[in-house]
Order: C-alpha cells, then sequence, then structure tokens
C-alpha cells in the first residue's frame, strides 16, 4: 500500500480497502491505535494517546504521516 509523505495514514488504509476502526478524527479518543512494528511516523495527536503508549511503540493513524516505510499492526 502506498500512503504519501503529506497523507495521513489512516486515509491511505481507507483508500486501500482496508476495514479499520477509527472515529472522532483528528487524533482525540484514540480509536485508531495500533502497534507500529516498523518505521517511524510523524504523529500530531489531540490526546488520544498516552505518552507511555507513545514509549511502548503506539501511534495514531489518523493524525499520523509516513516518514519511511511503515508496518503496523492493523
Ligand atoms: S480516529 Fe480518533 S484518534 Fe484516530
Amino acid at each position: 500500500m502506498d500512503c504519501a509523505a503529506d497523507e495521513f495514514i489512516l486515509d491511505a488504509v481507507l483508500a486501500a480497502g482496508a476495514p479499520v476502526p477509527s472515529s472522532c478524527t483528528p487524533g482525540m479518543r484514540g480509536a485508531c491505535k495500533f502497534s507500529l512494528l516498523g518505521g517511524t511516523g510523524e504523529m500530531n495527536h489531540a490526546g488520544g494517546i498516552r505518552p507511555g503508549e507513545i514509549a511502548a511503540g503506539k501511534i495514531l493513524i489518523c493524525c499520523s504521516t509516513p516518514t519511511g516505510d511503515l508496518v503496523i499492526d492493523a
């Protein structure tokens, strides 16, 4: 799946037809929280994820853009 550098990961995933959970957008309630298994992303959330979750490798894909190749547990 391709995701442009300025495209939110959630939008690319949904455009590819993958049924992933999401609700609030952007980054408020955490419905689109997944484990980042590889790569990095730039996330600008609105409180929907805790610092400890970020440290543990979680990401909100509705408010994140890729900074390279990514692998998420979706
Ligand atoms: S859809 Fe709500 S935090 Fe991503």
